[in-house]
């Protein structure tokens, strides 16, 4: 978020004395990224983040991806992945690289400990459920549809209110605003598909006053540990800067929409290293008197395409339903099955919600996501005697 945000009590200057009403000092913490160049924020302390009481091994299970070999477009019905538990140990690889790993996961209990991802921020789409994410910077009520930005090094943990499907992306670097949505100051402009107005920021409720013992599971690109710490990881009485949580609902996106087909780009959202992300929300159809609704077909050569389904008809997909995950890999042309185009003329508007990436690496597979794969995806483009044109 390229805003200025400040909550909570702060001192009249950062670095300065600042006492708690019993004398002592609160304890100042800087949460900075790329070294001390890039957005930072400051956060009092009630006390020092740092008391470390104990280090121990995490033994997290390993990410195996396996190439997408023979290379080709997959389709992955995850709903059946049917794996339950908290917002850390329900997760289900499906799709990644270097740069970026996809999972979903069933969250159907919180948290009993703190989690903290240092190696990037983590992106969260919310499919269905609602609850709280609590951080070191606040609470967020989250409902269907948020997309929630935690940045690399967030302490926090999920409890859920209902049960939450949750699309989860792990990036190596920071989620960021597409620079063509912000003017020179990091406003957002008025084109842009949503506004401040849309970002929900964190709540700062009254700092945990409670030493004691707290399990913060750290993770950091494969480097895992469990800290078990001395004071509570949301004693923050204050904190400012440009560094936090935030919720962007999809329901909120203004969508664009043109005399013809708008690319993926024009629905862009967020932007990540080696990743692009993009939301397909009910919106109304191209308006050229000869417009095709659903998109031509494409060949994206840089790109390795994901989509995930979340609700409406998906009309230019056969086979895909809610949570369906499918991976248009470049060197793959893929656009509408047969029928779509001509079934689709003369529509108006689609109901339709999808969120997508786009990466600039090819993804990898994850070995346990074959398990709900429709292996037979890449040939369902295929046509039927019926639909030949001879
Ligand atoms: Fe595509």
């Amino acid at each position: 978020m390229p805003s200025y945000v400040r909550a909570g009590s702060l001192p009249p200057k950062r670095h300065i004395q600042f006492r708690r009403p019993d004398g002592g000092l609160y304890a100042e913490e800087l949460f900075s990224t790329k070294g001390f160049e890039s957005a930072y924020s400051l956060l009092y302390h009630l006390r020092p983040p740092t008391a470390t009481l104990d280090v121990r091994s995490w033994k997290r299970p390993p990410v195996q991806l396996e190439p997408n070999e023979p290379l080709r477009s997959r389709h992955f019905l995850t709903r059946r992945s049917n794996a339950k538990g908290d917002a850390v140990d329900a997760r289900v690889p499906v799709l990644g690289n270097a740069d970026l790993l996809i999972s979903v996961a069933d969250v159907d209990r919180p948290m009993e400990y703190f989690y903290r991802n240092v190696g990037g921020d983590e992106l969260l789409f919310v499919h269905d459920g609602n609850g709280t994410l609590e951080t070191t910077f606040g609470e967020l009520a989250y409902r269907a549809h948020d997309y929630l930005v935690i940045p690399a090094g967030t302490t926090y943990r999920l409890r859920p209110a209902a049960a939450t499907r949750l699309v989860l992306h792990e990036s190596r670097g920071h989620v960021t605003i597409p620079k063509k949505f912000r003017n020179e100051f990091g406003q957002l402009v008025e084109h842009a598909p949503y506004y401040e107005r849309d970002f929900r920021l964190p709540t700062l409720p009254d700092p945990r006053d409670a030493p004691g013992e707290y399990e913060v599971r750290v993770t950091n690109r494969g480097r895992d540990a469990i800290y078990t710490v001395q004071n509570h990881p949301f004693d923050v009485i204050g904190w400012d800067g440009y560094c936090y949580p935030y919720a962007f609902n999809a329901d909120e996106y203004a969508p664009v929409t043109g005399k013809l087909h708008q690319p993926p780009p024009a629905h862009a959202t967020f932007e990540a290293p080696g990743a692009a992300f993009c939301v397909f929300v009910p919106r109304l159809f191209d308006y050229h008197p000869l417009a095709i609704p659903v998109p031509y077909n494409h060949s994206s050569v840089d790109c390795d395409e994901v989509l995930y389904y979340v609700s409406g008809n998906f009309m230019s997909r056969r086979g895909v339903e809610e949570a369906s995950i499918t991976l248009h890999a470049a060197g793959a042309p893929h656009g509408p099955q047969p029928g779509a185009v001509e079934s689709s003329l003369g529509k108006t508007s689609t109901d339709e919600l999808a969120i997508m990436v786009d990466t600039f690496e090819p993804l990898a597979v994850a070995a346990g996501a074959r398990a709900f794969e429709d292996t037979e995806y890449y040939r369902s483009w295929i046509e039927s005697p019926a639909e030949s044109l001879r």
